[in-house]
């Protein structure tokens, strides 16, 4: 059979909510065209983003009832201490409430002035921790990855040139450790190659590095391994998982992702006194060390969820149902990055709309018309996310590109939903010769995109 369907039925549904095209128009213009601002409710079809948005399973809700609420010793936390155990191969699993908390204890240990913490793409909470900490985050992705229409298979790789470059240059002191995002989440969705993090680790290694995966969507990057690397056809996903682990000496994790459940992270890693010094933080911060900042329910719906987004079935249906918005947006002739990633497709605002300039944020224009078109919920991730305006001289400076991202909440859309995805963003692609760009009205000091006040330009 050619058709991969949804490895699931449904036990349990949620309604959506229609609304019209002229209550459409007023809910954007109460928002300030800012779609952060729009209720849920007002949303038909909710692309914004694919974390903590996962439909659980009916044995991760059972769970729920079983998760036991223990202060200290819960017998959840041993059973997800064990899962991540058996996938990750580390000595030291430290539960926090998502991945960020996980992030804030890394680099409020290892960070600081006058450090450099490499990664193929800082993740923009991974990035705001370590500069919080004084550090600078480096991003060092390949160059092919940084164009839309190529199609290579590993665009979220490390340049490792670039690294070794760096390593020679600095001495190891400044640089506390590397990291690599699997998915490249900030590079369009774009899987890692093996290779790419077994390099990666072996330069780390031989300057004496530690080196970290940023592992959100760990599962997602193993299936392209297996469907793209050679060697790799006829190993389990969970072989490839524990191989991609077996490099890394450590790693962050958001749960919200590919631990299937809407709440729960950790910090995972070998170096004993480094996760001393992390409990010492956890315990301030998030929580006894067996719960971190999740109640036992949600440790034992977590561990359930590492176990089943390792199915071959689900991986499956999953990166084919992301690369299935991609192809029919792709034939109707509209501008994706190439090829799908793993959680989302990106839509190319650029090349879309070769008229609006980057100054006038094409993406959030974009972005606007899809909500305006259909209900449908997707974030610009271009000039308003990455760009900035100098207060003092107005001088702007945009962001490398102008995208929309639609990322696709796991097992919550049917096929269905994403044909009216499709056709809904083929009527805007019609009409695009009459989109407008935006002016900024307001804008906060920082994270400007959650925030930001926009008005249409006019001509
Ligand atoms: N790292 C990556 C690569 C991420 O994509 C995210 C979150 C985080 C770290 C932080 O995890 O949200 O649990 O604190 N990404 C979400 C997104 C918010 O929409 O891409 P968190």
């Amino acid at each position: 059979m050619k058709t991969i369907i949804e490895p699931f039925k449904i036990k349990s549904v949620e309604p959506l909510r229609f609304t019209s095209h002229k209550e459409r128009k007023a809910i954007l213009e109460k928002a300030g065209y800012n779609l952060f601002n729009i209720h849920a409710d007002d949303v038909l079809i909710d692309l914004l983003t694919d974390s903590g948005t996962s439909a659980m399973s009916a044995k991760q809700w059972g769970g729920m009832i079983e998760g036991d609420e223990a202060y200290a010793g819960s017998k959840s936390f041993y059973r997800l201490e064990q899962t991540v155990k058996g996938l990750t191969g580390f000595r030291h699993i430290i539960p926090t409430h998502q991945g960020r908390a996980a992030e804030k204890i890394l680099f409020n240990i290892m960070g600081g002035r006058g450090k450099i913490v490499p990664n193929n793409t800082h993740f923009d909470t991974t990035r705001a921790n370590i500069e919080i900490s004084g550090a600078e985050a480096l991003d060092l992705p390949v160059a092919e990855g940084l164009d839309p229409s190529l199609k290579k298979n590993f665009k979220g790789n490390m340049d490792l040139a670039a690294l070794e470059a760096l390593l020679q240059k600095e001495s190891p002191q400044r640089i506390p450790l590397v990291m690599l995002t699997v998915t490249n989440n900030s590079n369009a969705g774009q899987p890692v190659s093996m290779e790419n993090i077994r390099q990666t680790s072996k330069l780390c290694r031989s300057y004496g590095i530690p080196f970290f995966l940023d592992a959100c969507r760990f599962a997602e990057n193993a299936y392209f391994i297996k469907l793209r690397e050679p060697g790799y056809q006829n190993t389990s996903i969970r072989d490839i998982a524990q191989e991609m682990f077996s490099y890394a000496d450590g790693c962050t994790m958001s749960g919200k992702k590919d631990g299937l459940v809407n709440m729960g992270g950790f910090l995972a890693l070998n170096d004993d006194q480094l996760a001393q010094k992390a409990r010492n933080i956890l315990v301030v911060t998030e929580g006894f060390p067996t719960y971190g900042g999740l109640a036992g329910h949600d440790l034992e719906a977590f561990a359930y969820g590492l176990d089943e987004v390792l199915q071959e079935d689900y991986l499956r249906y999953r990166i084919r149902s992301v690369s299935y918005l991609g192809e029919k947006l792709d034939a109707l002739g509209v501008p994706i990055f190439h090829p799908p990633g793993g959680h989302a497709i990106y839509l190319d605002a650029s090349a879309f709309l070769p008229h609006i300039p980057a100054h006038e944020y094409p993406g959030q224009a974009l972005a606007c018309e899809i909500y305006l078109a259909g209900g449908i919920r997707s974030c610009e991730i271009g000039s308003v996310m990455f760009g900035k305006t100098d207060p003092a001289s107005g001088d702007f400076q945009p962001a490398k590109l102008e995208m929309v991202r639609l990322a696709i909440p796991r097992r919550v859309y049917t096929q269905s939903h994403i044909d009216y995805v499709v056709e809904c963003i083929g009527h805007v692609f019609q009409k695009r010769v009459q989109l407008k760009g935006m002016r900024i009205v307001y804008e906060p000091p920082v994270l400007r995109h959650f925030t930001a006040l926009f008005e249409p330009l006019k001509k």
